[in-house]
């Protein structure tokens, strides 16, 4: 598949100017230092929902639905809870609520102490409220006793010598790419140590830290492991956090400023290279995972869903100001119902390499024959993300062949839209695994069109009779995950059978018009 890696010099600007590294002089971080991370996000770029999920949708028996009841609580919370400090939802006064998630067996942590929750199957979050101190050189985050005279400074109020050691990423059951993940570690100091450890920058926020590694070259990865989880875990501090970025790097930066300064008011911590010793209220190591794609409002404790995290990259990417809590209605917007009605508008992914609509311009006529007005997105053109919101959000239906870019389902327009997402041969399940469920949580159509054998680049490869044509899950039962990341999804391209997909097309156009109208 085609890189998502723009042009680095080009994407240096913007965001390296928004770190704050302690180099002094603005920040600035010279080309010349990344050039690890860059290769590393090419080499990652491969990998995608369907490979990484693979396994999973193969396997019958394992259940890829994330969304489950979860197990209450069986975390450990640390001595030392003195008081609880959160009241009601949000974080109204100066009340610092760390854990937003409901039954949480951190949700009442007190105002000194440490608490991990790794009752999670995908993902590990550790809380610590108090005087926090980082130490760069163990990569630690150290928590100081509460000073004399104040409430706390009661002679429990120590916490569990054992320290916690946390990798902030969302696929705990991923051995392979947690293996490049760092461990951050927790620890309660003891009041001497303090003088080894006195502030050089004070924050009155509490940090978050995440990392910019991981899978995070791709986009439904940056997504599904990065920002949404992120979302999810700092969304009621409403800004008010300091991103601590581990693999933190100015290619990521660039290409996602607008996510990053709409998660935090602050500027972002380069956590590996910044070697002073930052002091907060509190910290969040790692980040919560409700699902592929998911929001689960039931287990945020402000009841959020996928469309409050789509009204959220509304804000940040809309580039007219109007910005913070955006109304979604299925009802047309006043100044609509004056105008005559438009075409619906169909945004029809074009990729380049694997998975390609080989009779694109023929699919397009298609779809304009029907009656809708057609734009040719781009996959990967290194346009920033904010056009491609905006290119996204003004279509009525998102049309493409399975592949990271039908992440921007989540710019399209909540309860209004469709996605139409192409399957080649051998993927259907992995394809529908990947974007169903949101598309539906965000109350939008679901449509998917399956490619047959006589539509895929595999029957000029393969005999007819072949196994791979003939039964691809036989196929894929005998050659594993291998056999579908190197044939079905990066060696197949598809030719549309233009009868068949018309009537898909059709029935969306329909479907379409009655939403514009
Ligand atoms: C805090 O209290 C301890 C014992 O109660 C005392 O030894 C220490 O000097 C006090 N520290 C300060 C800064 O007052
Ligand atoms: C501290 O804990 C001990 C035993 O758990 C208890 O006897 C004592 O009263 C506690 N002290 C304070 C100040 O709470
Ligand atoms: C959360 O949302 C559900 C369904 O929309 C609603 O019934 C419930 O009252 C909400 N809870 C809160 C705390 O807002
Ligand atoms: C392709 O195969 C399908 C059945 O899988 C069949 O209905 C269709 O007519 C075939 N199309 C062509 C052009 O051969
Ligand atoms: C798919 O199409 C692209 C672009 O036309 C081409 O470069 C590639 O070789 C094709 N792949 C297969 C397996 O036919």
């Amino acid at each position: 598949m085609a890189s998502k890696l723009p042009d680095t010099t080009k994407s240096l600007g913007a965001g390296a100017m928004d770190v704050d590294d302690g180099s002094g002089g603005g920040g600035k971080k010279v080309a010349g230092k990344w050039p690890g991370f860059v290769h590393f996000f090419f080499v990652l770029t491969v990998v995608m929902c369907a490979l990484v999920y693979a396994p999973r949708f193969l396997s019958p028996a394992v259940t890829v639905d994330f969304l489950g009841p979860r197990q209450p609580a069986s975390g450990r919370m640390a001595e030392g809870q003195v008081r609880s400090v959160h009241g009601g939802r949000g974080n109204e006064g100066d009340a610092l609520v760390l854990d937003n998630q409901v039954n949480s067996p951190c949700a009442s942590m007190g105002a000194h102490g440490i608490c991990c929750d790794r009752s999670d199957y995908n993902t590990d979050v550790c809380f610590m409220a108090g005087d926090v101190r980082t130490d760069a050189a163990s990569l630690s985050f150290l928590l100081f006793p509460p000073p004399n005279g104040t409430a706390n400074a009661n002679a429990n109020a120590t916490v569990a010598e054992k320290e916690e050691v946390v990798k902030p990423y969302t696929r705990k059951w991923e051995k392979g790419v947690m293996a490049n993940i760092q461990e951050v570690r927790l620890r309660a100091a003891r009041p001497d140590e303090a003088d080894a450890h006195r502030c050089d920058v004070r924050h009155d926020a509490p940090a978050l830290v995440m990392t910019a590694g991981g899978y995070t070259g791709n986009l439904f990865h940056a997504f599904n492991d990065g920002f949404l989880p992120v979302w999810l875990t700092v969304q009621h501090l409403r800004r008010r956090v300091v991103l601590a970025v581990l693999v933190y790097n100015p290619w990521w930066a660039g290409t996602f400023p607008e996510l990053l300064s709409g998660l935090s008011r602050h500027h972002v911590i380069d956590l590996l290279h910044d070697k002073r010793t930052h002091c907060f209220p509190g910290a969040i190591v790692g980040t919560r995972f409700h699902g592929i794609l998911a929001v689960d409002p039931a287990r945020t404790r402000d009841n959020r869903t996928l469309v409050d995290f789509h009204d959220f990259l509304a804000s940040v990417y809309r580039d007219d100001g109007a910005s913070e809590e955006l109304v979604h209605t299925t009802a047309p917007a006043p100044q609509q119902q004056q105008q005559p009605r438009r075409r619906p508008r169909l945004g029809l992914y074009s990729r380049k390499g694997t998975r390609v609509i080989e009779n694109e311009a023929a699919v397009a006529r298609l779809a304009q024959s029907v009656g809708f007005d057609v734009s040719i997105l781009e996959t990967a053109n290194g346009a920033p993300l904010s056009s491609e919101y905006a290119a996204v959000s003004a279509c009525d239906v998102l049309a493409g062949v399975h592949g990271a870019d039908l992440t921007k389902l989540l710019f399209l327009r909540p309860g209004r839209a469709a996605l139409l997402q192409v399957a080649p041969l051998g993927v259907p399940a992995v394809a529908r695994g990947c974007y169903e469920k949101a598309t539906t949580m965000m109350g939008m159509h679901y449509e998917q069109y399956d490619a047959a054998a006589n539509e895929s680049s595999l029957a000029r490869k393969y005999a007819a009779d072949d196994v791979v044509l003939r039964d691809p899950e036989a196929a894929k039962r005998e050659g594993g995950w291998d056999l579908i990341a190197r044939v079905y999804l990066g060696g197949q391209n598809v030719s549309l059978d233009l009868d068949r997909f018309g009537d898909t097309l059709r029935r969306l156009h329909s479907r379409a018009r009655i939403a514009v109208e």
